[in-house]
């Protein structure tokens, strides 16, 4: 199959993978150094747990186009200890660290009790600040107290990307007057993504970036596979088709919003 992309080669901003998961093992060098020459012309690597942390921050060691996004996603929030704290605040002052992330709440899984996600969030959101970063936000299932928090801690002050966005068009519509960005990823392509669709419809191109979430969220045709940032292509072609406009002008308006939200030139 030949993606639009292949005919006029430009760049795609990856806002979200996680190329330290396991299933990256037996192929991850090959598969990366062949990003650049596909048109993924940056990637910001996030973080979930402790270990991914310091995984995320060897990647953007090794590769020129990788960025890092450092903090604790809510199902492993019981990694973080005051030592991690600190050390994480230390992180955010890397050069290559441009977000903190992904951080929020998980109210599906419920693998850590709310009470001590709701905490952990509220500590990372204020960090975000301190540091003056952009963070990245999961949110499952609390599509209220997510948005509560964060008007609370005034998460506008620094800005960011809701990340897999699963909410209604009515919330998209209150986060990008926040100042958020909305992630659109593989989603957008299934079948059952109604409700995903009217958010990309009603929300203006220059409030939405793309991201895959890999390994997870293949985009059609290969839903259930192993994803990639390969496959960003369809995303930006499904963006493209209810958007109707072209699959490079949705490339280019996400590239920009994506240098716009992590602070990197254009
Ligand atoms: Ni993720």
């Amino acid at each position: 199959m030949l993606f639009y992309h292949e005919k006029d080669k430009k760049m795609i901003f990856e806002t979200h993978a996680h190329y330290n998961d396991r299933k990256f093992d037996e192929d991850r060098d090959k598969l990366l150094a062949t990003l650049p020459e596909a048109g993924i012309g940056r990637v910001v690597n996030i973080s979930a747990s402790w270990k991914d942390l310091l995984n995320t921050l060897q990647l953007i060691e090794k590769y020129p186009y990788f960025y890092g996004a450092v903090g604790l996603h809510p199902d492993h929030i019981g990694d973080l200890t005051e030592e991690r704290f600190q050390m994480i605040r230390d992180y955010c002052r890397l050069e290559k660290v441009v977000a903190v992330g992904e951080i929020g709440l998980d109210y599906h899984w419920d693998v850590e009790p709310r009470e001590t996600q709701k905490e952990g969030f509220i500590r990372q959101l204020k960090l975000s600040i301190e540091e003056n970063l952009p963070v990245v936000i999961h949110s499952r299932d609390a599509v209220k107290d997510t948005f509560d928090i964060m008007k609370g801690e005034h998460a506008g002050t620094t800005g960011g990307i809701i990340h897999c966005f699963s909410a209604s068009k009515e919330i998209a519509k209150e986060y990008v007057k926040l100042g958020y960005y909305i992630g659109v990823g593989g989603v957008v392509t299934f079948k059952n993504s109604r409700v995903l669709k009217e958010v990309v419809e009603s929300t203006p191109l220059e409030a939405i970036v793309v991201e895959t979430d890999c390994p997870y969220l293949a985009p059609v045709p290969y839903r259930g596979k192993r994803n990639s940032s390969l496959y960003l292509p369809l995303i930006i072609e499904k963006i493209a088709e209810i958007k109707g406009c072209s699959p490079e002008k949705v490339e280019e308006v996400t590239w920009e919003n994506a240098c716009r939200v992590y602070r990197l030139p254009v």
